[in-house]
């Protein structure tokens, strides 16, 4: 059997916009992503966050499905535009603790609210002010109950995505708004985490996207540089990589007075970790409006097995990945806060059982080789709104029929709980 420590942290993973529905309840006021899937041709086929799983209402169901799979802990997010009233989360801890479920809360899953947005978002700076207040207001409510503390989750992709190709909300196409953005984001997460830490948190951390980039050395470096070390580097290490600020201060100036801001010590690193990609040097390349300067730079198609999203299967990138931070980024400890694949719809997905196990074993060979992994969060307990690509994607180890909103657990939650009660995988 390949087997891990006890102790360790086996997850499921979701977000308050993919799943809770009821947007209009108790006070919750629109986010960005309420007015983007609200605009014509933003998502497939005009679906929204409006019902989702309608997890708002039934999260006691939901609970019950967490606890048969056996989950040590469970990852959601906190919806920023449901400040007004946040008892919804209070009962959903509560709910969690007596099944025995550690909760671990992200304070920023991508729905800002639109009053925020109409300043500006994260393009302006009094954002990053303002999510700290929100930090404190949530931790001074669960933070007697919450094990673990995430301020964002893939603030690449809310730069980004959301900044550089418009594909997520706010849909801004402007790479000096992209880069400013992401500073913006990172001083919020410092801002945060000093925010939490006044109240007492005792575990912080932040969840990045990882994504390892393979094919010819020099254009490899600079997309890793504006991937993964543009975020890294700065909250621990206090410092833009050379290369990285040489680049975007070709699109905007930041001030690297933040840095000892953003570079607040934290407890955990996660990582979300789905597939690499791989990129040419190409002089007749447009390059990538999500990568702004990539300028004859092409992305090559996958290899070998992709998932519904068009992403390669690669576990040994997994493996990789978090060799290379726990040597290039020692002193912090890891969990994997996503990884899951989107497969063809249906209550059998050998698809999903054969990505994951692949996975865990990939994250095993890591932590033989030193990575220091605590926990695997997989994405996602049930299939959920899959932003731009609306319902289509599904990611669930729980099936859930839009029609009925009935829940089914598919065989990979079988597998899974087979897997979390010997804490291992049959070889
Ligand atoms: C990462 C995001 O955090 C999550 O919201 C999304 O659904 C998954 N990736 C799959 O794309």
């Amino acid at each position: 059997m390949t087997s891990f420590p006890d102790g360790f942290l086996w997850g499921a993973a979701t977000a308050s916009y993919q799943i809770e529905g009821a947007v209009h309840a108790d006070g919750r006021v629109p986010s960005i992503w309420d007015t983007f899937s609200h605009t014509p041709g933003m998502v497939a086929d005009g679906h929204t966050g409006d019902v989702a799983c309608d997890h708002y209402n039934r999260y006691l169901e939901d609970v019950e499905i967490m606890a048969w799979l056996g989950l040590k802990a469970y990852r959601f997010s906190v919806a920023w535009p449901r400040l007004a009233d946040l008892s919804f989360y209070d009962r959903l801890v509560d709910a969690l603790l007596a099944k025995g479920i550690t909760p671990v809360a992200t304070l920023y899953h991508w729905d800002l609210p639109q009053t925020l947005q109409d300043t500006g978002g994260w393009t302006n700076r009094e954002t990053a002010f303002r999510f700290a207040d929100y930090a404190a207001v949530v931790h001074r409510l669960l933070g007697d109950r919450v094990g673990v503390w995430t301020t964002l989750n893939e603030p690449w992709v809310s730069a980004f995505v959301g900044h550089g190709s418009g594909r997520h909300a706010p849909g801004v196409t402007d790479p000096a708004a992209a880069f400013t953005a992401a500073h913006n984001l990172m001083l919020g997460h410092g801002l945060a985490v000093q925010a939490l830490r006044a109240g007492g948190a005792e575990t912080v951390s932040l969840t990045l996207n990882l994504t390892p980039i393979l094919g010819d050395p020099e254009p490899a470096r600079l997309i890793d540089g504006l991937a993964n070390r543009l975020f890294l580097d700065p909250v621990l290490r206090g410092e833009y990589p050379a290369d990285v600020l040489a680049h975007l201060e070709r699109f905007t100036k930041v001030n690297v007075d933040d840095l000892p801001t953003i570079a607040q010590p934290i407890d955990v690193l996660g990582v979300n970790y789905y597939t690499v990609n791989r990129v040419v040097a190409d002089p007749s390349a447009e390059g990538h409006p999500e990568y702004p300067g990539s300028e004859g730079i092409a992305w090559e198609d996958p290899h070998g097995e992709v998932t519904e999203m068009d992403w390669e299967i690669n576990p040994a990138g997994l493996e990789d990945l978090l060799v290379r931070l726990s040597r290039d980024y020692p002193g912090t400890p890891l969990m994997i806060t996503e990884n899951g694949a989107a497969v063809p719809d249906g209550v059998s997905d050998p698809g999903r059982i054969s990505y994951l196990d692949a996975h865990f074993r990939a994250a095993r060979a890591a932590m033989d080789r030193g990575a220091d992994l605590r926990g695997y969060f997989v994405w996602s307990l049930m299939d959920n709104f899959e932003w731009a690509r609306g319902y289509h994607k599904r990611f669930g180890l729980v099936r859930v029929d839009y029609d009925t909103l009935e829940r089914t657990p598919r065989d990979s939650a079988r597998w899974y709980r087979e897997v979390i009660a010997r804490n291992g995988l049959a070889d």
